[in-house]
């Protein structure tokens, strides 16, 4: 008998996808800030790295910035879901700027404990990609503790003041597995390296490579929405092909897709990073559909149930006006 022409093409998608609680407080803080303030509201670099959640905001009437000092005097500016270093907020109150900050408070809780082991004299090694926004701005919490180790290539050339008081930490959106591999080549230098208090790499970021890694055996192809400048989606695709996906690529949106890659291919892979709205996978999904992958079935690695209170300098503001 003939078969259907989707008969064996499958879409595997990944559960969680998308967005993490700390991108959504972000961008609901310019939304709410927005609606308060009215236009233009300033945001100091992306809120969060994903070209249409920045379009859509730029639509609306925000603002975007790449330093304080394009900001008016006295007009009210958002710090981005990345954070920011100490000088920053200094800079902005110089200009008498009001700033309401959406760092997100898993990058704050690193803030923290950059400081704290600076206070207690420590050196630091900052596991991260050089030039990140979230790398330079907890590295500008500590900048004489902290050092910044990328990857485990860059292990041998690190040096310390004390081999005996040395801790690591880490950017949050980085792949978990590769992080490892370089705490286990800092620990051969430095046998008394310490971890920090507490995981660094995000629950979103972990539980995306863990639904990632599920599906990933069995993909011929494994698609990851999200933009080229945002560091957990770039790291889904690389995990996807570690765990065994046959091809896997980074997209955009449904526009981004090659055709020519779906040649030969039964069964694709599906996620998308923690800065994409939903409806990016659905146009993806819509589009798999019309080339024959009508068969969904979501792959669940946990359930998230987590949020974030927004900022609360924003509160504050948003119940005086109540
Ligand atoms: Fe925060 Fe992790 Fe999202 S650090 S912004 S919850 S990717």
């Amino acid at each position: 008998p003939t078969q259907p022409a989707g008969a064996g093409k499958r879409i595997l998608l990944a559960k969680p996808r998308g967005y993490c609680a700390g991108v959504d407080r972000a961008v609901q803080t310019v939304e709410h800030a927005l609606a308060h303030y009215g236009a233009p509201v300033y945001v100091r670099k992306q809120i969060v790295h994903n070209l249409h959640v920045v379009r859509a905001l730029e639509e609306r009437g925000a603002v975007f910035v790449e330093e304080n000092a394009e900001v008016p005097e006295g007009a009210t500016v958002v710090f981005s879901a990345h954070g920011v270093a100490p000088e920053v907020h200094e800079q902005a109150a110089a200009r008498g700027l009001r700033t309401i900050d959406a760092t997100c408070p898993l990058v704050t809780k690193v803030h923290h404990e950059a400081r704290r082991f600076a206070k207690d004299d420590y050196d630091i090694l900052l596991i991260g990609h050089d030039g990140h926004e979230e790398v330079i701005g907890t590295s500008g919490e500590a900048p004489e503790h902290i050092t910044l180790v990328d990857g485990p290539e860059s292990v041998a050339a690190v040096e310390v003041r004390d081999p005996d008081k040395v801790v690591w930490l880490s950017q949050t959106t980085l792949s978990v597995d590769e992080t490892m591999e370089t705490v286990d080549a800092l620990r051969q230098r430095f046998p008394k390296l310490q971890a920090p208090p507490s995981d660094d790499i995000c629950y979103a970021t972990q539980n995306r490579q863990a639904a990632v890694k599920k599906i990933a055996p069995e993909a011929d192809l494994f698609l990851i929405v999200g933009s080229g400048n945002s560091s957990n989606s770039v790291r889904m695709v690389e995990v996807a092909s570690a765990a065994g996906a046959r091809a896997a690529h980074l997209v955009e949106n449904a526009a981004a897709i090659d055709p020519a890659w779906l040649d030969g291919v039964a069964t694709i892979g599906l996620s998308s990073g923690a800065s994409v709205p939903e409806i990016l996978v659905s146009e993806v999904v819509g589009w798999l559909g019309e080339h024959g992958y009508d068969g969904i079935t979501e792959v669940s690695h946990t359930e998230e149930r987590l949020t974030f209170a927004l900022p609360q300098e924003l509160r504050r503001e948003l119940r005086a006006r109540a």
